[in-house]
C-alpha cells in the first residue's frame, strides 16, 4: 500500500504538478533548499501526520508570493482511492470525497517519517526515543493518539496547579487511569520493538537490548500502584519543582548494547547503525501487527553511514519491500532497483529508474 500519485497545489517551493511514484524506493536528490523535505512533508500531511517538526518555528506552508493561503495537496492510493487534504484556515480532509479525519487517514496509509534528529536516537534526549514508540502505537493502536493527547493536557494542568502552589490531587486523580494505560502500552511496544531488532543484526550485531523507563517511577510492577506510589516518593519534589515529574511524559527508553549503556558503549557510526536498525523494527512491528508495510518516509537518514552501513541499509530496505520516499543531498546510487528523482528549486524530474 502506497501513493501512486501525488499533486501539491500551492505547497511551500514545490511546484503544482502531478507526480507518480514508484511504488519501492523512490530517492528524491538535489541540492540543499530544493525542496526534498518539502516533498516528505507533504506526503506526511496527506497521510494524517500534519507539518514536519523540523526543530525550527514552522513558516507557512503556502507558497509564497502566491496570494493565496490556501493549499491543497491530492494524492491517489495503490487502491486508487483518492485523498484531498485542504489547508486554509483548518484542515478538511476527504477520502473518495467524503469527508474524513486525520485518524482516519493514518489507519487507511501508515507512514513511519524518520528526519535527521532522529539518528540521534540512541544518545539524544529521551523525546526522539519517546516519538518512536509513540509513532509506532499511534500506527497499531487506534485510540493511542487520542489518549496521549487527554494525558498531555492532563500535565498541562497539573502544571499549572503546581506552579500556582495549588494542591494537584484533582489533575493525578484524572490522570491515573491514563498514565498507567499509556504505561501499559508502551511496555508492550518496547518487547514488540525488541523482538523485531532481532530481524536487524546483520544492520546493528551490537547485542541491542531495550526496556521502558518509567517516567519518576518503577517501584512496583502494576502500573496503577507505580503511579499512585510514585506521585507519594516524588510529591514533595514536584511541589519544589512545580511541574509534574511522575509519568509517561517523563519516560525514556533504555537501549544497552551486551548490556552496556549504548550511548557511551557504541561509535558515532554505530550508533546511527543502531538507529537505522531501530527505524526499521519499527517499520517491522507496524507489519507485525497491521498486516501491511507501512511507507516509510526517510530525510538524510543515511548521511552518517560508512559505504558498506548504506549498501546495508539499502539492501535491508528493498527486501522489506514496500514503498519508501528517502531524501538525499549526496550523490549517492544504491545498488537497488529505485526511482531517482532530481529536485531543482521545487521542480521535481525523475531521472532514472533502475530495475
Ligand atoms: N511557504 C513557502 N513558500 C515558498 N518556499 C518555501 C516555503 N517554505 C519553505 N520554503 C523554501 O523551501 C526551500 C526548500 O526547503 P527544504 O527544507 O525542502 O529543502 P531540502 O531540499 O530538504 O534542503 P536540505 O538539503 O538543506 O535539507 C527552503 O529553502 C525554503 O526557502
Ligand atoms: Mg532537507
Amino acid at each position: 500500500m502506497g501513493f501512486k500519485r501525488v499533486r501539491f497545489n500551492n505547497f511551500r517551493n514545490i511546484e503544482p504538478r502531478e507526480m507518480r511514484w514508484s511504488p519501492g524506493l523512490n530517492l528524491l536528490t538535489g541540492e540543499n533548499g530544493s525542496g526534498k523535505t518539502n516533498i516528505l512533508e507533504g506526503i506526511n500531511i496527506i497521510s494524517g501526520w500534519g507539518p514536519l517538526d523540523r526543530g525550527t518555528k514552522t513558516l507557512s506552508i503556502p507558497s509564497w508570493n502566491s496570494g493565496s493561503t490556501e493549499v491543497q495537496l491530492t494524492g491517489e492510493l495503490e487502491s486508487s482511492e483518492i485523498i484531498k487534504v485542504k489547508i486554509s484556515r483548518r484542515y478538511a480532509i476527504r477520502i473518495d470525497d467524503k469527508a474524513s479525519s486525520a485518524s482516519e487517514l493514518r489507519w487507511k496509509i501508515p507512514v513511519l517519517t524518520f528526519l535527521p534528529d532522529d539518528m540521534s536516537i540512541v544518545e539524544g534526549s529521551s523525546v526522539f526515543r519517546r516519538r518512536l514508540l509513540d509513532m509506532v502505537l499511534a500506527l497499531i493502536i487506534p485510540p493511542y493518539a487520542m489518549r496521549l493527547s487527554e494525558y498531555r493536557r492532563g500535565v498541562r494542568q497539573k502544571a499549572l496547579f503546581l506552579k500556582r502552589g495549588m494542591p494537584s490531587m484533582i489533575a493525578d486523580r484524572a490522570l491515573l487511569p491514563l498514565a498507567s494505560w499509556i504505561w501499559r502500552m508502551r511496555e508492550e511496544g518496547v518487547a514488540l520493538l525488541a523482538d523485531s531488532l532481532g530481524g536487524f543484526e546483520q544492520l546493528a550485531p551490537f547485542g541491542i537490548g531495550l526496556s521502558l523507563k518509567r517516567g519518576g517511577a518503577g517501584f512496583e510492577r502494576d502500573c496503577a500502584d507505580d503511579y499512585a506510589k510514585a506521585l507519594v516518593v516524588n510529591g514533595e519534589r514536584e511541589r519544589a519543582m512545580r511541574f509534574p515529574v511522575v509519568g509517561p511524559h517523563r519516560d525514556d527508553i533504555i537501549i544497552t548494547s551486551q548490556s552496556r549503556p549504548a550511548s557511551s558503549a557504541l561509535s558515532r557510526g554505530l550508533r546511527r547503525r543502531t538507529a537505522m536498525a531501530l527505524m526499521l523494527a519499527a517499520s517491522e512491528s507496524v507489519r507485525r501487527k497491521l498486516g501491511r508495510e507501512p511507507v516509510l518516509l526517510l530525510d538524510e537518514v543515511a548521511a552518517e553511514l560508512d559505504p558498506a552501513g548504506k549498501e546495508q541499509l539499502f539492501s535491508t530496505l528493498h527486501a522489506r519491500g514496500g514503498q519508501i520516499f528517502a531524501a538525499t543531498a549526496e550523490p549517492i546510487s544504491p545498488e537497488v532497483p529505485c526511482a531517482v528523482y532530481k529536485i531543482s528549486s521545487g521542480k521535481i524530474d525523475k531521472i532514472e529508474e533502475k530495475v
